[in-house]
């Protein structure tokens, strides 16, 4: 039965850390996954989940099934999150929110729904995008197609090709939108731009997925959640996968979630029963314990309050980080212009080096980025900035 079965290649993101983890260099720096370091280099565990989980283990729970949407109180703080506390769509029962094995499992679940539903749309990503949309998407069994977006000439938005894009579509097909910090390239359309696209879905009766697994390391939980709202004011039929991996450092744990937003409390009565079926078949229901720690701090104020400073100071760190790598790069003879860098959001940024460029940072100096160029600025600290501007530097 194997005797046919291909090598496949390695997850050009996730194979990155095999290769890292097999590196045997003390100097090598790891810029290929989206995870955030502290300035010590380590990945961090947050006061607000310690606080949690030693809150938790004063009790011994027991560990039964959860309902296949998951914790309730998880779900309506993931869903607060997005929608803002005092939501009307929520108060009238027309957003749906499932507990999901992080980021990656909503869009799973989703695309799965998706596709049983709505079998003979197309889906569309940005151009470039998260290496996984496409798999994921082409797994369920779509034909996936990019959007324009980036414009590598101006290191930002080609917003007048995205929108004519838009445009041309039937009614029905998928798009794919990053609601904020980009993956990978940190550009975001302005409110201004976002409303004009939100507009040209509505218009055309298109489905918008939005992802966010990044909230927080833009603007603020609440500024980055500004899109998420504007959809849900334009009554859109609205997909959204949200994560906590990377906003309470649990990649481990699979936290996120999976939101729909209907048109009334009857329809979001069906979708749910079916939504369910999904993921009964896919995984059955979500693990406890990771969902717990994050219920515990959403529905906490305290916990909340203290996890919202951690989460600001992970963003200020990256912003720091990315004023240090434009002046080192210029100290290191750079004479290109790295500002852009500056503009980027999130945890990334589009370096603009070619593969080539980062095949030699990676074979050379032991650096390791993302063959799209892209590199996480989350993972520089003030011990590895300048062996990592100079290793550029030298590959420029
Ligand atoms: C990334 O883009 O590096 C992260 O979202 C991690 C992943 O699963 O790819």
């Amino acid at each position: 039965i194997f005797s046919n079965v291909e090598l496949a290649p390695r997850d050009p993101i996730l194979g990155l850390n095999e290769q890292y983890n097999a590196d045997t260099r003390p100097t090598k720096v790891n810029l290929g996954v989206g995870v955030y370091y502290d300035a010590e280099g380590r990945l961090p565990v947050l006061k607000a989940v310690q606080i949690a989980e030693q809150e938790l283990a004063k009790k011994v729970s027991p560990r039964g099934y959860l309902p296949i949407e998951g914790i309730a109180t998880y779900d309506k703080g993931a869903q607060a999150l997005l929608l803002g506390k005092d939501s009307e769509l929520s108060k009238a029962g027309r957003a749906l929110t499932f507990q999901a094995l992080g980021g990656t499992g909503a869009l799973k679940i989703g695309a799965d729904f998706l596709k049983q539903i709505n079998p003979n749309a197309n889906v569309h990503i940005s151009n470039p995008s998260w290496e996984n949309h496409r798999a994921l998407f082409e797994r369920a069994g779509f034909t996936v197609n990019n959007y324009p977006y980036y414009d590598a000439s101006t290191h930002g938005l080609d917003f007048a090709a995205m929108l004519a894009y838009l445009d041309t579509l039937p009614a029905g097909d998928i798009v794919i939108l990053h609601a904020c910090c980009h993956n990978p390239t940190g550009v975001d359309p302005s409110f201004e731009q976002w409303e004009q696209i939100a507009n040209t879905i509505k218009a055309k009766g298109l489905i918008p997925f939005l992802d966010i697994a990044y909230q927080g390391f833009g603007d603020g939980l609440e500024e980055d959640a500004k899109v998420v709202k504007l959809f849900a004011r334009l009554d859109i039929p609205t997909f959204v996968s949200s994560s906590f991996s990377k906003s309470f450092s649990l990649y481990g744990e699979r936290v996120g979630a999976l939101t729909i937003l209907c048109a009334s409390k009857e329809e979001a009565d069906r979708v749910l029963s079916q939504v369910k079926r999904t993921i009964r078949t896919n995984y059955s229901n979500p693990p406890t314990h990771g969902g717990t720690v994050v219920s515990m701090v959403l529905n906490n104020e305290e916990l909340f309050a203290q996890w919202e400073s951690e989460l600001a100071e992970m963003r200020d760190r990256i912003r720091s980080m990315r004023s240090a790598l434009v002046q080192k790069l210029k100290e290191n003879g750079v004479t290109q212009n790295f500002d852009f860098v500056l503009a980027q959001r999130g945890m990334f940024s589009y370096s603009g080096l070619t593969q080539a460029q980062v095949e030699r940072l990676r074979n050379e100096h032991g650096i390791y980025a993302v063959n799209s160029g892209r590199i996480c600025v989350a993972a520089l600290n003030p011990k590895n900035i300048d062996a990592v501007a100079k290793a550029i530097a030298s590959v420029l």
